[in-house]
């Protein structure tokens, strides 16, 4: 209480600070930076607004600590707040799909690069999940015909619903319904050597890995790919090669432990040059680019 018989003012900067240390007890490396999404996100505004924030009414405040223990309880902030930010795309995320991660950022970024000075560049998106590749890339890549591959029901609703989230703003996807590994299909929907660029982040992990609580919110045929996180790669390959023309170029996102093994793959179909590991951010070996040789 103040001396003025009010109740004191619940300043924003105590209860981020508050949160900020529930949250890294929790094991919650990012702890500041979510205590500041999920505040702005009960109060509506931009985080970058808090700063100009002094006092919360208690209704805030009870919402906010509510959020906060989710959280805690290692709820994924995506599907606490609803959305993921993933490059120039916000998508709406929640249970049932896989929730983008920012290191995948590579990949989009990567396309764009590989799309430069090509006026109408077709690209696949295989494994599209919440549709993040697919989304960034046409709102980076004006002109480029993308296609986001899923197989799995209720990632493609999240899918549908950010393809016409995405359309509302100028943005056009097409969704394709499809197993990555049905050459079959694949090769109905992309005849043979039609596609100038594809980007996959496939399932990889390799069963029985230690992941992130989180990891628990995502669906598990999102994550894991058998014994050695390969089950999805291998024979995806081969439908790459297939709709790749000469020339054209793929990049994947895979585990950290099987850059050697996704190089090997590619290059044991004989089909590819310029097999390039790389690194992510963290210095770790997260993605393989290659050539599609004619
Ligand atoms: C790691 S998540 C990646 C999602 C998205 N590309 C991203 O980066 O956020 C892998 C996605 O592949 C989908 N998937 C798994 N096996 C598949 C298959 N054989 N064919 C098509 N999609 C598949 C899963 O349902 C999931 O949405």
């Amino acid at each position: 209480m103040t001396s003025a018989g009010q109740p004191s003012p619940i300043r924003v900067d105590d209860e981020l600070a508050w949160a900020r240390d529930r949250l890294h007890a929790a094991g919650i490396d990012s702890a500041r930076s979510d205590a500041e999404w999920l505040l702005a996100d009960v109060l509506g505004v931009e985080r970058g607004r808090l700063v100009i924030l002094d006092d919360l009414d208690p209704t805030a405040r009870s919402r906010f600590r509510t959020a906060v223990d989710s959280r805690c309880a290692r709820i994924p902030l995506q599907h606490i707040v609803g959305t993921a930010a993933f490059g120039p795309a916000e998508l709406a995320v929640g249970p049932g799909v896989f929730t983008p991660r920012p290191e995948t950022e590579f990949l989009a970024e990567w396309a764009a690069d590989a799309a430069h000075g090509s006026s109408a560049p077709v690209i696949v998106d295989l494994c599209s999940g919440s549709g993040a590749l697919a989304i960034a890339i046409a709102s980076i890549v004006p002109g480029a015909d993308v296609t986001a591959v899923e197989r799995s029901p209720s990632a493609l609703e999240w899918l549908s619903r950010n393809v016409a989230a995405a359309e509302e703003h100028g943005v056009a996807v097409t969704v394709l319904p499809a197993d990555v590994t049905d050459a079959g299909r694949m090769a109905d929907a992309f005849p043979g050597g039609t596609v100038d660029i594809v980007v996959a982040n496939p399932p990889y992990v390799p069963e029985g890995a230690d992941v992130a609580p989180e990891v628990a919110h995502d669906p598990p045929e999102a994550v894991f790919a058998g014994a050695d996180g390969m089950s999805v790669i291998v024979p995806m390959l081969t439908v790459v090669a297939d709709m790749l023309r000469a020339g054209g170029v793929v990049g994947i996102e895979h585990d950290e432990s099987t850059s050697p093994a996704v190089t090997t793959a590619l290059a044991a179909t004989g089909h590819f040059a310029d097999i390039r590991a790389r690194d992510d951010l963290t210095g770790r070996p997260r993605f393989v680019t290659a050539r599609r040789i004619g």
